[in-house]
């Protein structure tokens, strides 16, 4: 399925929000944690993003440590007023250890973060400013209203929380409106419907579902971190995409392939429209970000979002989550499912 069309738009955060298309670019890894890139290709695919309506750009302060968010900063320049820059504060990697994070939600640091985060990528205000984890001896309700002094301050336009529970979702609403929740949402990773999902529909937050891709495993792009992906790649460090765990995982995409087959689409694209899909399903407004480097890809994913899955092709992707075998992180103490 090929695409030559803008994608359709929603609303960030409810129908008075920004419009934004309905699928994001997750930035990522055009610097860090997935092996080399190409920064040209890297570039093209950010313009090439753009003329297909893709107007959300995912980065965060902790990709390369501000690497990430200064790369994206001539394309930001060069269409500022088309785009949604969405970055993130509150992890960082450890610099002995880069599988070990540091969670900081201390308020000093949330505001020194923010002014790295406007200088890095030359703006004046941010539009989507994310705590990308919580700190665990902070009340969610302080962090949010230090984040609330940034919009009032003019630096940050709306908020948003990364791997935060429902409870904690309503606990933040109380205080500021929060616009987005990001969170890991695919046909491998559905822990967030029990808790999560509901209270951002209770909310009326966008749900903005990141690695809706299973981190490139569901495309069929690799099967064995280990064995097919660069020593430095992050993926070598997720229980689920390593040894025994990878192999029975990737005979879980065989109803991929197999609705993939019958509608002569790809396999990241039935993952794209599963992921899409549950906004009906669970009533809540969904942007998927997928993160690609590359021209081809972009396209690929981005006609995902013509792409209607059948109730019976929805029914034989459901039990595929269940059967996962692996966590999605090897230490899964800072995400939501921890704490629900
Ligand atoms: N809030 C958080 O804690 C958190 C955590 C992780 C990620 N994120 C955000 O979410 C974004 C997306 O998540 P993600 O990048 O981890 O995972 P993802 O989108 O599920 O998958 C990305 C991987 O899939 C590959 N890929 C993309 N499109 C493809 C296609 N059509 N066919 C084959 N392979 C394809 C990419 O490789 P190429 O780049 O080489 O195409 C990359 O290796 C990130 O960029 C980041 O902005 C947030």
């Amino acid at each position: 399925m090929s695409i030559d069309h803008r994608i359709p738009t929603t609303r960030l955060g409810g129908p008075t929000g920004p419009e934004v298309g309905v699928q994001g670019l997750g930035c990522m890894g055009m610097s860090f944690a997935y092996g080399p890139t190409d920064a040209a290709e890297a570039r093209a695919t950010l313009e090439r993003a753009l003329e297909l309506g893709v107007t959300m750009y995912d980065t965060a302060d902790a990709y390369g440590a501000g690497e990430n968010e200064k790369f994206l900063a001539p394309f930001v320049a060069a269409h500022r007023d088309e785009i949604t820059i969405a970055t993130k504060f509150g992890l960082a990697i450890d610099p002995e250890d880069t599988t070990k994070r540091i969670i900081n939600n201390d308020p000093a640091y949330i505001r020194r973060c923010v002014d790295d985060s406007l200088r890095r990528l030359g703006v004046d205000v941010i539009d989507l400013y994310y705590m990308h984890r919580r700190a665990l001896h902070v009340p969610v309700e302080e962090t949010v209203g230090v984040m609330a002094e940034l919009v009032a301050a003019g630096k940050v336009k709306q908020l948003g929380l990364s791997e935060v529970t429902g409870g904690e979702l309503r606990a933040a609403q109380a205080v500021h409106p929060i616009a987005a929740v990001q969170s890991e949402w695919s046909l491998f990773s559905r822990d967030i419907e029990a808790g999560v999902v509901p209270a951002v529909a209770e909310t009326g937050a966008t749900l903005v579902a990141y690695s809706p891709l299973g981190r490139g495993f569901l495309t069929g792009a690799f099967a064995s971190a280990e064995k097919d992906l660069d020593a430095t790649d992050f993926r070598r460090h997720q229980p689920r995409f390593n040894g025994a765990n990878a192999e029975a995982n990737g005979a879980l995409l065989e109803p991929v392939r197999e609705v993939a087959r019958t509608r002569g689409v790809t396999l990241g694209q039935v993952a794209l429209a599963w992921v899409q899909q549950q906004a009906q399903v669970h009533g809540v407004g969904v942007v998927p970000i997928p993160g690609t480097r590359r021209r081809t890809r972009v396209e690929e994913n981005a006609a995902a979002t013509q792409l209607v899955l059948s109730a019976g092709e929805l029914a034989l992707l459901e039990p595929i989550a269940e059967r996962v075998a692996g966590p999605r992180y090897a230490d899964m103490t800072f995400t939501s499912a921890a704490r629900e």
